[in-house]
């Protein structure tokens, strides 16, 4: 259905009061960020909420907050900080965004978000719905949101077709977003409509039984929900394979940080080659002496647009045999058992959780 004017005044009405009824009766209301709403504070929290639960958020959040209280703490911190409050988060662009939009929000707008919704949507990073979610929710602004769980909800009441990523499927459920938001109580509105398509209207099974609003869901009348949103092509994507070499001596491995752009922008990684027959030339360069090395096996990490299989070689080296290689801005000798705050890369992470335990 693409035509919102089939939506009464009246059924819309009907909707956001059940949706209502059900915030005030079953919603949560003490999560952290929903203390002390700032602008800030809900930015900070829907950008983590974007791919992260609700569960593993929570506690980033908190360490996050105590870290940056302001959004002026957040512009004047260094970024390897701000990417290490990331590290297991993944989608390190968020992390970036986030820095980058503090220090604009900081230089441009003496520390207030933009007092207009597209002053909010031109910020990096920060697009149409969370944009409205930070002003309804906040400021109690009368916008719309419309994140991956609200449209599943929407367009199982009202058989939109098409799927995430088509326009028109976006281009269909806005003027529905608009219609059933209410003015008076948009900021639980909204909110439950987040709650909802979390935990009630899910992808595979959901549980239409305790659904408040059931009584509006034509997917529901004719048993097709799970028929809605319309499944998406497969995508196939490429794999691609590297070697990851790990100078280690003792207990500091040696790891570098990559230009700011790209998949690890930013952050702390391990060397990399292609082929085993480089490794030599490599450690030549960073002037390291290799007494033994040790295949690890090879693990797939899995990015939104490909695979990649890392085959990861630990060398242990002698002493070093020039001082030159110590640690500098873009490269450091890390050590296993004393953690410094900088953004590790999530197969890094790992890498390092591994050698760790032996
Ligand atoms: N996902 C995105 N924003 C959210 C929020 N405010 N509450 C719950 N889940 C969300
Ligand atoms: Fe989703 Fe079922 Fe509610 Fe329809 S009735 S909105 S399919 S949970």
């Amino acid at each position: 259905m693409k035509n919102t004017s089939k939506i009464t005044t009246a059924s819309a009405t009907k909707f956001s009061q059940q949706i209502l009824a059900w915030y005030h009766e079953h919603g949560r209301k003490h999560l952290p960020w929903q203390d002390n709403k700032t602008p800030y504070r809900v930015w900070v929290s829907e950008i983590m909420l974007q791919q992260t639960q609700v569960a593993t958020v929570i506690g980033y959040y908190q360490k996050f907050m105590k870290s940056f209280p302001t959004v002026i703490d957040l512009a004047n911190a260094e970024q390897d900080e701000v990417l290490h409050h990331w590290t297991g988060l993944g989608y390190y662009a968020r992390a970036r965004n986030l820095h980058k939009t503090a220090q604009i929000i900081a230089e441009q707008y003496q520390g207030e978000f933009p007092q207009d919704i597209e002053g909010v949507i031109a910020l990096p990073g920060i697009g149409r719905s969370t944009a409205g979610a930070i002003l309804s929710l906040s400021r109690k602004e009368h916008h719309a949101i419309l994140d991956g769980n609200v449209k599943r909800v929407l367009a199982r009441c009202y058989l939109v077709q098409g799927h995430n990523g088509q326009a028109i499927y976006e281009k269909s459920l806005w003027p529905i977003a608009e219609k059933l938001t209410p003015k008076k109580g948009v900021q639980f509105y909204n909110q439950a409509m987040m709650d909802i398509g979390a935990s009630i209207c899910t992808r595979s099974s959901p549980k239409c039984d305790i659904c408040p609003v059931q009584s509006h869901c034509i997917a529901y009348a004719t048993n097709e929900q799970t028929n809605y949103p319309q499944k998406k092509p497969k995508k196939i994507i490429p794999e691609k394979s590297t070697i990851m070499v790990i100078p280690r001596l003792k207990q500091r491995v040696l790891m570098e940080k990559r230009a700011p752009a790209g998949i690890w922008g930013g952050l702390w990684c391990f060397y990399e080659v292609n082929q085993t027959e480089q490794i030599n030339a490599l450690l030549t360069k960073l002037n390291l002496k290799e007494y033994q090395r040790e295949e690890l096996s090879t693990f797939r990490h899995t990015f939104s647009h490909f695979h990649l299989d890392i085959s990861p070689i630990v060398i242990d080296v002698e002493q070093i045999v020039s001082k030159e290689i110590n640690d500098h801005a873009e490269q450091q000798w890390y050590n296993l058992h004393h953690k410094v705050e900088v953004g590790l890369a999530a197969s890094t992470l790992k890498l390092i959780k591994h050698l760790e335990q032996r």
